[in-house]
């Protein structure tokens, strides 16, 4: 049983990172392209990688027992100023577990960390520029409205750090990180719906996040 979840569990994954699933496709996208504001780094990059870096962050490892949360399928494309995809663009995020612990020592609420959260995650992208996590739908800690925060390594490239926020939410008003940014278009490109998915037998959200960088590509 155990181990027929794990197959199922990993060709899913794979099919997703494939494409399996049909994204909307935006019209005329490169007209409306909006640079992703750059966002804070802040100081919970895990200061310790956990063992497991995979895209899904809701089993470490072989665990048998799940993180708790919302499980929500973030994904999105990495995409030049041109609005082409960019390849071989290595995506982490990070976040607070369900209990607003981060995998970090300096943490609030440590006593109270889900140690099933593997509260980071890697993606390395295709052609496509598509990447794909499992995680959950993140919430507040004191502070803090609920946001993802994502990091993208390219090779000559300095890293670019960025925050993504839950459309809707009440904290976002107060947000003083979120509400740093002033232009409203750059403000919307960070703030993502995260809607359950049709037919999802536990009731999981999909949310989809695309980071425009600023750089056009070198042909
Ligand atoms: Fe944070």
């Amino acid at each position: 049983m155990h181990s027929l979840f794990l197959h199922d569990r990993r060709a899913f994954l794979g099919r997703l990172a494939l494409g399996g699933i049909a994204w909307q496709v935006r019209g005329a996208f490169a007209d409306e392209l909006v640079r992703t504001p750059v966002q804070t780094e802040g100081p919970f990059y895990p200061d310790k990688l956990p063992l497991d870096t995979d895209n899904d962050l809701i089993i470490i490892n072989d665990a048998a027992t799940p993180a708790l949360g919302d499980v929500t399928y973030l994904s999105g494309r990495i995409l030049d100023s041109s609005g082409a995809p960019v390849r071989s663009a290595l995506v982490e995020i990070w976040q607070c577990d369900n209990n607003g612990a981060y995998l970090h020592s300096g943490t609030t609420n440590r006593e109270k960390r889900d140690g099933n959260f593997q509260g980071f995650g890697r993606f390395m992208t295709g052609s496509t520029g598509e990447y794909l996590f499992r995680t959950i739908k993140p919430v507040p800690y004191p502070g803090r409205t609920p946001h993802v925060h994502f990091m993208v390594k390219l090779k000559g490239r300095e890293k670019f750090t960025t925050q993504c926020y839950v459309k809707g939410h009440p904290g976002n008003e107060k947000d003083g990180i979120y509400n740093s940014v002033k232009d409203p278009k750059q403000k919307a490109a960070i703030t993502v719906p995260f809607t359950p998915i049709q037919g999802a037998r536990a009731g999981e959200l999909a949310a989809r996040f695309d980071i425009v960088l600023g750089f056009t590509p070198q042909v």
